[in-house]
């Protein structure tokens, strides 16, 4: 039997039969990486398909996206090793309440465990966040990354791999950008200082699948999300047409992107940021990697105000950032017996 902090409440328990995602959009950048990239024609196109994919579904699937295949197999192979390793080694960089970076078992979404174990790094190092969750007047904490001794090639993977997605995943903010009628850049100068981490999730095989899960329902607090996933799936998206929960099948060499909280508020809901989980299962192992766009910790998070009109006016008040993932991080740390902090605690009453 697993730990009953693992065990779901029996409405959020993964169903037996699976719905294979025929929901997701795929979509090819390749026009972005030719000698066509500069072609208004396909570019126009390439963004109303973002635009269509983030509007249907808050989730796709990018192919030929430029990102060096070998960035993705180094870190893997560095991921794999480490997690491998006793709990003791893996231990000696154990996150903890002060620095939330590193090696951690124990994570909680919605207070029920996570049949999972993470590591977490920001790109840049180091990052600096407000030291608690109270709003105002506090010093800033400088959060440095824990890099285990071993493996050695640890430190470089995952800073070359972190560099190699941003890349992408700006260009992905810039599609995003004109795909709302914006300037390509409108959305950039929140990144200046920006807290992007990456995750190394690894879901060991769970002896009672259907009890728990990898990682519980939630959504994505920042921007924009570009995960990479092994050949085993589990990633479940809660389609927006029908709130049946379907399987993001595995595409050799692809990401896949969601778009998060943060923009869902920009956007005023025209894009909404889509519940998604992981789904364990008896026999396999499996690592993912999510690259998590974020911006700066100052930021105000508020509707663009371009994008509001008389008749559609903000249904946010604004929210700082920086405050909003501390909350979130303590109480993943702590399993409050609460809810987190939600974008829909900001929302105008209608
Ligand atoms: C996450 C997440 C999905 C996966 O870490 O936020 O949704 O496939 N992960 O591991
Ligand atoms: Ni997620």
């Amino acid at each position: 039997m697993v730990d009953s902090a693992f065990i779901q409440a029996s409405e959020h328990r993964p169903k037996v039969s699976i719905v294979e995602a025929g929901g997701i959009p795929l979509i090819d950048l390749s026009s972005l990486n030719s000698s066509n990239s500069n072609d208004p024609e396909s570019l126009s196109g390439l963004v109303a398909e973002i635009g269509a994919a983030c509007k249907d579904c808050g989730f796709f699937q990018v192919i030929n996206h430029g990102v060096p295949l070998q960035l993705q197999e180094r870190i893997e192979s560095a991921a794999r090793k480490f997690f491998a390793l006793p709990l003791e080694e893996k231990s000696k960089v154990r996150r903890d309440e002060e620095n939330p970076l590193g090696y951690y078992d124990t994570e909680h979404t919605k207070n029920v465990r996570d049949w999972k174990e993470v590591f977490d790094f920001t790109l840049e190092e180091p990052t600096f966040i407000p030291p608690s969750h109270e709003p105002q007047g506090q010093e800033l904490q400088t959060l440095n990354n824990r890099w285990p001794h071993y493996p050695p090639e640890m430190r470089e993977a995952c800073i070359e791999y972190a560099r190699g997605v941003e890349k992408l995943a700006y260009k992905l903010l810039e599609l995003i950008s004109l795909s709302l009628n914006l300037p390509a850049d409108r959305l950039k100068g929140f990144f200046k200082g920006e807290t992007i981490f990456v995750r190394l999730n690894h879901y060991p095989p769970c002896p009672e699948p259907h009890l728990a899960l990898g990682v519980g329902r939630h959504k994505d607090a920042g921007a924009l999300t570009v995960l990479a996933q092994d050949d085993v799936g589990g990633l479940e998206v809660k389609r927006k047409a029908d709130g049946e929960w379907v399987r993001v099948k595995p595409i050799p060499n692809s990401y896949v992107i969601n778009v998060g909280d943060i923009i869902q508020v920009w956007s005023n809901d025209k894009y909404e940021s889509v519940e998604h989980r992981v789904v364990v299962n008896s026999q396999k192992e499996r690592l993912s990697i999510p690259f998590f766009l974020t911006p700066a910790f100052s930021v105000m998070v508020k509707p663009l105000k371009e994008l509001l009109q008389e008749d559609d006016p903000p249904k946010y008040k604004e929210f700082n950032w920086g405050w909003f993932l501390k909350s979130r991080k303590d109480s993943n740390f702590k399993k409050l017996g609460v809810e987190n902090v939600q974008i829909y605690h900001f929302r105008v009453a209608e």
